[in-house]
């Protein structure tokens, strides 16, 4: 499979992703790495690693349908067959989603639907499950659709909340899970057992 990767932040998950693939846990080809901020670490990232590395920003474009069209032929012309969103903070416009179909999946740093939708990124997230007092979190790897953070989930794991974790110790703990998820999510894409049927996801056995 030919992956992209959107991305606009430092990048760890595309960087276990490359890992992933260098230990051949994965046999997928990273295509390309595609980030709206010009800066990001995640296209340093792809760039040391000989990977197509692309700028894209809406705000470089007159309209979202020029934009939208501009991703997708990107998309297209490195003939990416599944999406991964790994800290991508813009809006999927449904414009995508229809091209995509199915194809398209977000890792999010929480047991969704809890501490989802928009705002809820990066250590807002995290601050969040701490205020409320709960014992787990988690992450949760899930189809994209129109609403953020909102497509039916394809692989969940828990991460225990510690007497004592701070911002700093339950994101790291739970970045690390987040490390090893979407590796196994795109494994399963590869060994085409995910299957789905309105809001359920169904993963097949191998
Ligand atoms: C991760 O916490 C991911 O769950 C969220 O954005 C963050 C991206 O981190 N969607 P990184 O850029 O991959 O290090």
């Amino acid at each position: 499979m030919q992956l992209g990767v959107l991305a606009s932040g430092r990048g760890s998950n595309l960087a276990a992703i490359i890992g992933s693939i260098k230990r051949g846990r994965i046999s997928s080809k990273l295509a390309v790495v595609i980030s709206n901020v010009a800066d990001a670490g995640v296209l340093g990232i792809a760039r040391r690693h000989d990977i197509p590395a692309v700028h894209l920003s809406p705000k470089e474009f007159d309209s979202s349908t020029l934009f939208d069209q501009a991703l997708l032929d990107t998309l297209n012309s490195y003939e990416v067959d599944l999406i991964l969103l790994a800290g991508y903070l813009k809006k999927i416009s449904s414009f995508i989603i229809r091209e995509y179909r199915d194809r398209i999946i977000n890792i999010h740093p929480a047991l969704l639907p809890a501490f989802g939708g928009k705002g809820m990124y990066g250590q807002k997230v995290h601050r969040a499950v701490l205020d409320y007092g709960c014992k787990v979190s988690g992450v949760t790897v899930h189809f994209v659709d129109e609403s953020y953070d909102n497509g039916p989930p394809i692989l969940q794991k828990c991460v225990r909340v510690e007497e004592g974790d701070t911002l700093e110790s339950l994101a790291a703990r739970v970045l690390e899970q987040e490390h090893t998820i979407f590796t196994e999510a795109v494994k399963l894409f590869e060994e085409k057992r995910v299957e789905v049927n309105g809001r359920k996801v169904i993963i097949n056995d191998a």
